[in-house]
């Protein structure tokens, strides 16, 4: 069976047969590449088709496909049983691991993905602080909890909604929000509305508007203007925990907020989340306080051992974020000149192994310039790449992941598809060539 027919058998039983709408190649067009197998930097279609992947399963692999001690780790957790429901010993030790690369983190609790983590984050800071309001930055991307449907990036962004059907007004009347990077908004917010806001909930790096670095002043802004308001600051770290460097976004920038959420990394590829911070404010949480939260499979031994033997295989890789690092400079850097070559106006925001190419002339500092994309040119663009066997994000307004799987050869083969599909993409007459020929 070809992506083709499974395409149209999933239609049968799942809504645009998919179970996360952004794999629907919508705003791209096309049949969706049904994934059989994934080994290091490569996956396969059903097709027998083979590629370069940078999408990563949207970031969890920093590894690569079914890195071997992760699979062993999973198949000897599972021989012991899949779920207990019950406290184990997996649990300890891989929270042992995430506290000490995020010290912030005093106290934490596994869920089951990232949109658990931001929305009980959320619950307990307005338990903590007893208001309603809360802050998020537009075209952030926090999970599909309600209370943070609103002007969110990532698919919804895609399709342009401004927020999702089904959100009561009443639910997301109480979420403030701002233009990401832009402080005096944030302040000004604060100033009117301060003694009400229980959080700012932040990408450290934004990931889900394309990838979109903090301004300069913009972290520590935010931790003055909470901590004067009495407000909690809590970083997303979904994306930029174990990514940008092992203590994430906080680590690399040195700014510590009340609360931190993680997910995908810290699984392993598995579905694990973890929120977690300040003891006194984590201490409300039932048991231990009026804050409920809970879940069946949270902490179950599988997802454990996975995070694990991530987290471990990480620390023992010598070098793992500098070569990170250099991996996708060079890849980055092959991309600028190829699109210099082409005439594309193109801006590449990157930091570390995670970056987004945007068809703009740009700066790209936050959502609306990052809508000043060509979205037409990009999906032409993604299909010439998927045409030469590089599977990209199916949508602009994501980012690309390396992982220790890609290689230097892996990276020279992506720049010749690059170059090819650059050239292909402006032959076709897509995008408004630059005169001047240069491509941030
Ligand atoms: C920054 C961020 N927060 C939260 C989430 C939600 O995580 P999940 O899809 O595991 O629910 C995502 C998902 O991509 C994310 O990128």
């Amino acid at each position: 069976m070809n992506s083709q027919k499974l395409y149209q058998k999933a239609q049968a039983y799942l809504p645009g047969g998919v179970n996360s709408p952004v794999r629907a190649f919508r705003s791209v067009g096309g049949t969706p590449r049904f994934l059989i197998r994934g080994h290091g930097s490569h996956v396969t279609d059903a097709d027998g088709q083979e590629y370069i992947d940078y999408v990563n399963s949207w970031g969890p692999l920093i590894l690569g496909h079914a890195h071997l001690p992760v699979v062993r780790a999973i198949q000897q957790a599972a021989a012991a049983g899949t779920s207990f429901g019950a406290p184990n010993l997996l649990e300890i030790e891989l929270a042992q691991r995430v506290a000490q690369a995020f010290p912030s983190m005093e106290l934490m609790r596994f869920v089951n993905s990232g949109t658990e983590a931001t929305m009980s984050a959320l619950r307990l800071a307005r338990g903590y602080t007893g208001r309603n309001r809360i802050l998020k930055f537009d075209g952030a991307y926090h999970g599909h909890a309600d209370a943070l449907l609103a002007q969110a990036g990532s698919g919804l962004a895609t399709f342009g909604l401004p927020a999702s059907a089904g959100v009561p007004e009443s639910v997301t009347q109480d979420t403030l929000i701002a233009p990401y990077n832009d402080l005096e908004a944030v302040a000004t917010l604060f100033a009117r509305l301060g003694e009400s806001i229980a959080a700012v909930i932040v990408e450290p790096v934004a990931g889900n508007m394309g990838v979109v670095p903090p301004a300069e002043g913009f972290l520590p802004g935010l931790r003055q203007l909470t901590s004067q308001y009495g407000a909690l600051l809590i970083f997303d770290e979904v994306i930029t925990g174990f990514r940008l460097a092992r203590g994430g976004a906080q680590e690399l920038y040195g700014i510590f907020p009340d609360l931190t959420c993680l997910g995908k990394i810290v699984g392993g590829g598995l579905p694990v989340g973890a929120f977690g911070g300040r003891r006194e404010i984590m201490e409300l949480l039932a048991p231990l306080g009026p804050v409920y939260q809970a879940g069946t499979l949270s902490g179950n031994p599988l997802a454990m051992a996975a995070g694990m033997a991530t987290l471990d295989a990480l620390a023992q890789t010598p070098q793992a974020y500098s070569r990170l690092d250099e991996l996708a400079a060079q890849l980055v850097g092959g991309w600028k000149a190829a699109a210099h070559d082409a005439g594309l106006p193109v801006t590449i925001n990157r930091v570390g192994s995670m970056f987004t190419a945007f068809f703009t002339a740009g700066p790209v500092t936050d959502y609306a310039s990052a809508k000043r994309s060509d979205t037409a040119v990009y999906a032409r663009f993604f299909h010439a790449m998927l045409d030469r066997g590089i599977y990209l994000a199916p949508s602009q307004f994501e980012a690309a992941f390396l992982s220790l799987a890609h290689s230097t050869d892996d990276i020279d083969t992506t720049i010749v598809a690059l170059q090819e599909a650059l050239q292909s993409v402006v032959a076709a007459g897509g995008g408004t060539v630059d005169q001047g020929g240069s491509s941030q």
